[in-house]
């Protein structure tokens, strides 16, 4: 089968079969590796991408189902604005991020603004819940969360909120 789809802003199109997964489409078809191969399960959040809107582990995706959607990866958000806001915000709280659920993690954040400008702690909470990392605890979530609204406000109105 044949499936196009927006992929980091670009049409794109690639020839495949239907159940083959979207992790080993970015990695085998387009070079993407940001996505990390980790569990293969929907458990560990480390294939973290964001589809239609939503962070989503790729290794969920089949590839019928991405006909017509716009996938996200890490390597196109790190492009942004957004992006170097949260990894501003990540890195002034000292959040603990590794190889393996870094992307999950500013793809996770970028999603939680996008939906909650100002999100309540149990939001927050839940904004990160796809991404199974053991090494950072709630308070430090909520404090990198609320710093990357500080600094996304001074960078686009010059002040915080
Ligand atoms: S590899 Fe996809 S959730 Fe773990
Ligand atoms: S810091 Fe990466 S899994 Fe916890």
């Amino acid at each position: 089968m044949t499936v196009s789809f927006i992929l980091n802003g670009e049409d794109v199109l690639v020839r495949t079969e239907p159940g083959v997964r979207l992790i080993h489409i970015l990695r085998e078809n387009f070079g993407l590796f940001g996505a990390k191969s980790g569990c293969l399960n929907g458990q560990c959040g480390a294939c973290s991408v964001i589809f239609n809107g939503s962070v989503t582990p790729a290794c969920l995706i089949p590839a019928f189902k991405i006909r017509g959607s716009e996938i996200i990866t890490i390597e196109g958000f790190l492009l942004t604005d957004e992006c170097e806001d949260i990894l501003k915000g990540f890195k002034e709280v000292h959040l603990g991020n590794c190889g393996y659920c870094e992307a999950g993690k500013i793809l996770c954040a970028e999603a939680l603004l996008e939906r909650f400008p100002n999100p309540s702690r149990e939001e927050i909470i839940m904004g990160f819940s796809g991404v199974n990392c053991r090494c950072t605890n709630y308070d430090r979530l909520v404090e990198a969360v609320n710093t990357i609204i500080g600094i996304r406000q001074r960078r686009l109105y010059g002040r915080s909120a």
